[in-house]
């Protein structure tokens, strides 16, 4: 049984340049390792809380000193020289230790650091690569082992991009790809298409957002999806047989007073579902994420009924990968699909809890990264492991985001495992 003889924080910066922390932790067998901790700007309201520092002196108040001082005080305090039989019996005791239903009292992010350093020394002292700890974290093996599909951001918009279109990205779905490598290609090789055409038709230079999508100034969503397709057709690849697009609307960051601020208009929520409803019947859209807002939950059935037959109906803010929220969103049909992020709800266990509910209902699951990332690439052996259908970790020009496709590549060369199939 793991006992814990060490455990240690630190605060390091994100690749929004906001702090964040890494947790260092070591057993008594010697076995050793450490973890960091990503951090979301468009975030759902039933997130567990980051816990920041609210120091205006000092990075705008979002330090992360109280959140290491939690680690290295009360959490170091309660777990050291103890010994846990499994993940769930350490997380359990981090929850306890916490008290509070959104991890305010501790931070979420301390939380999570602690639960991410301790699967990964304990994945070390099995002497287990990390995937194939985190796959013996679920209750049932999963089916055969797979890669999760990845979905690559092209272009950028809404709070990851200074709001100048309402949506927040147009991804790349490789459909025809049977490999990581050669899905990475398509998309890089789209990438290089949309850059020059960015710069042709917005004479905009190719800065990239937070989660290095291109964002231009596009006149409207319809330009951004029409750009996205001719992008793709310019690399000769055919748009929706080897290349489809998904869409993360991201709307609760533009729903206010019961309408949708998108191009313009103000739309209620069925002339937001007829939108959705005219993107998919226009463009090669086989994914919409947050469709409708957060809150919004009478109209995400309509939503389902209506695009869900041919369409990812995606839950991110929707669902917060609260298993509470899932299983509402499962009686009352409001979604076929999760995005599960780690942070949104705090501990390795609990993730799985809320995986475990979307498979259930036989809902397809994407593992996703936030828009601020670290080096760390975790996310990849866990989205392996945990046998996701996509992986969502932005675009292909940032490191913080290439450290999680090289490591796909390097779990993809030493296992020579498939792609999940295409949706
Ligand atoms: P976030 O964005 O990390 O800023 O929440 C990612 C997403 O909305 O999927
Ligand atoms: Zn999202």
């Amino acid at each position: 049984m793991p006992t814990l003889s060490h455990l240690d924080a630190l605060e390091i910066l994100d690749s929004r340049g906001r702090p964040t922390l890494e947790v260092l932790c070591q057993f008594d067998s010697g076995a050793r390792a450490s973890a960091q901790v990503p951090s979301g700007a468009s975030t759902g309201t039933a997130e567990a809380r980051e816990l920041r520092d609210a120091d205006p002196h000092r990075h705008a108040g979002l330090g992360c000193l109280r959140a290491v001082a939690h680690v290295t005080g009360p959490i170091r305090d309660a777990l050291l020289h103890q010994s846990f039989e499994s993940q769930s019996q350490l997380d359990t005791t981090l929850l306890r230790l916490d008290g509070t239903p959104s991890l305010e009292r501790l931070g979420a992010n301390a939380v999570l650091g602690v639960s991410l350093a301790f699967a990964r020394t304990h994945a070390a002292e099995r002497g287990l690569p990390l995937h194939r700890h985190f796959s013996g974290l679920l209750p049932h093996t999963a089916s055969p082992p797979r890669l999760p599909r990845p979905t690559i951001n092209l272009f950028s918009g809404g709070k990851h991009a200074g709001g100048q279109i309402a949506i927040q990205d147009v991804l790349l779905v490789p459909l025809a790809a049977h490999t990581m490598a050669d899905a990475l290609a398509h998309a890089c090789a789209v990438f290089q298409a949309a850059a020059r055409l960015v710069s042709e038709r917005y004479r905009s230079r190719t800065l990239v957002a937070d989660e290095g999508g291109l964002a231009p100034d596009f006149p409207s969503t319809e330009t951004m999806l029409d750009d996205a397709v001719e992008a793709i057709r310019r690399t000769g690849l055919v748009p929706g047989r080897d290349i489809a697009l998904a869409v993360d609307v991201a709307s609760s960051h533009f729903y206010h007073d019961h309408r949708y601020h998108l191009d313009g208009a103000a739309l209620d929520s069925s002339a937001m579902i007829d939108r959705l409803a005219a993107w998919v019947e226009r463009f090669p859209i086989v994914s919409l994420e947050d469709g409708l807002a957060e809150d919004d939950w009478d109209h995400w059935p309509l939503l389902l009924q209506r695009l869900g037959e041919n369409c990812l109906i995606l839950g991110d803010d929707l669902l917060c990968t609260h298993p509470e929220r899932i299983r509402r969103a499962v009686a009352s049909h409001a979604a076929n699909a999760l995005l599960l992020k780690v942070n949104q709800i705090g501990t390795l266990s609990e993730a799985a809890r809320a995986l475990e509910l979307a498979r259930a209902a036989s809902w397809h699951v994407t593992i996703s990264a936030r828009s601020g990332e670290t080096e760390d690439h975790w996310l990849s052996d866990l989205a392996t492991g945990w046998n996701g259908d996509h992986i969502k970790i932005g675009s292909i020009t940032r490191s913080e985001r290439l450290s999680k496709y090289n490591r796909l590549l390097a779990i993809e060369h030493e296992t020579a495992w498939p792609l999940a199939p295409a949706p």
